[in-house]
């Protein structure tokens, strides 16, 4: 079989780069080892930038996105039991962010390739690439129990972190910049409608805990806690619990809500970089190029910022006018994904608790009282938040 664009992996960067190859006119096949059941169920963060909202909507992708999702225009930290609205549209000139969850960015993706007659074949098994730096690279795999070889002219690697494209970079032509941290996400979806008008980021000194949303009826939310915590160990009792401990208020003004819980599972948290994100005809976008703690709800957006620059590459090349932007990709990605790093990184550190040090706590309810009371450190954490231009 042969392609413009071999696309390895349908999360939200694979599926995008090929809707918006589409639309230049440009083939590309997506090869996915997940059936497409397992990647629309996938329970991940569910955090849109302006930037993101305005991409899917100017690209035929927002009419249930808009239905459905929910408008943010501010958020709140809470510490100490008070809790502090960071007014994100007021200080970044209006912009907002959007609620809408990431399996159903991927839903309308999948969609809108069924429609406009894309191919992603699911459940495919034994994807190898090669030739990357000649001008034919391939995609071997295969599907429905026969082997295939897909020649394309490009290569783009969304296969995640755990994919196998980055990994076909030699180890001696990368570098990787890895940190782990000593604590996990308990994350639990809740059939209830939201406690606040906005998501919740507490830093309480039994750990950190996010409320967030999904929709009217259904809640999104987290726990910090060990890296490998055994999630059998948490009762829906003691995660409500848990919930209601770190998220009370010292005027006793807020109230938790409860309702029954549908899913809970643990993630770790980690930031991860790999440079650079071109090799050859291999070009790597999203998670499988770098990995955010979502604690500064990124992950997506950063992918959908690589995918972006992607596009406009490829349509530069297929049209005939040139290779610059392509060649520039790797670096001008990698300078976006520094900026988020270093942000997700910062409202990680600031809101978690590492360990039993009374002077880390001290700091960090200094920086929270700095960034709720001074304008100019509030729009630093809304212009991240809600996305820097692209
Ligand atoms: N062959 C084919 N597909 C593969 C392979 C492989 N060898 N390895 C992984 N995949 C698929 C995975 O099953 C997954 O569907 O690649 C896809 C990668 O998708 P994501 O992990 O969602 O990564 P990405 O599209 O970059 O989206 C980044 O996802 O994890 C969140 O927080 C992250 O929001 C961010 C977003
Ligand atoms: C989510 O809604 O899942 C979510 C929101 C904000 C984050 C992370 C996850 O920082």
């Amino acid at each position: 079989m042969r392609t413009q664009v071999g696309i390895v992996g349908a999360g939200p960067a694979g599926l995008l780069l090929s809707h918006l190859l589409h639309l230049e006119g440009i083939d590309s096949v997506v090869l996915e080892d997940r059936s497409r059941a397992y990647v629309e169920s996938r329970v991940r963060a569910g955090v849109l930038e302006q930037g993101t909202v305005e991409l899917l909507t100017d690209t035929g992708l927002g009419d249930r996105l808009h239905r459905e999702s929910l408008v943010h225009r501010g958020l709140e930290l809470r510490f100490d039991g008070e809790g502090h609205r960071i007014d994100l549209s007021a200080l970044t000139g209006g912009r907002t962010i959007t609620i809408y969850g990431q399996q159903e960015v991927v839903k309308d993706l999948i969609a809108a390739r069924e429609r406009d007659g894309g191919t992603v074949l699911f459940e495919v098994s034994d994807v190898a690439v090669d030739g990357l730096t000649s001008d034919r690279p391939t995609i071997a795999y295969t599907h429905d129990g026969r082997a295939h070889t897909l020649e394309c002219d490009v290569v783009a690697g969304c296969d995640g972190f755990h994919g196998i494209c980055r990994a076909a970079i030699p180890a001696g032509e990368r570098t990787e910049y890895d940190r782990t941290y000593p604590f996990g996400w308990l994350g639990i979806l809740a059939r209830v409608g939201p406690s606040s008008d906005e998501l919740v980021y507490t830093n309480h000194e039994r750990g950190f805990s996010l409320l967030s949303v999904r929709s009217p009826e259904v809640c999104r939310m987290y726990l910090q806690c060990a890296p490998d915590e055994d999630i059998g160990a948490w009762s829906d009792e003691r995660i409500w619990e848990e919930l209601h401990t770190r998220t009370a208020t010292r005027n006793g003004g807020f109230t938790l809500r409860e309702g029954p819980i549908f899913e809970k599972g643990v993630a770790a948290l980690r930031s991860f970089v790999c440079e650079p994100m071109q090799y050859g005809r291999l070009f790597l976008a999203g998670d499988a190029a770098h990995i955010v703690p979502a604690t500064g709800a990124k992950g997506l957006n950063l992918a959908v910022a690589d995918v972006r620059r992607l596009a406009e590459g490829l349509a530069q090349l297929f049209s005939g006018q040139g290779s610059d932007l392509l060649e520039h990709y790797s670096e001008t990605c990698l300078r976006r994904v520094w900026r988020v790093q270093h942000f997700s990184w910062w409202m990680t550190s600031m809101l978690h608790r590492f360990g039993d040090d009374p002077y880390q706590h001290r700091l960090q309810i200094a920086e929270l009282q700095y960034v709720t009371s001074s304008t100019a450190a509030a729009t630093t954490l809304a212009e991240n938040y809600v996305g820097l231009p692209l």
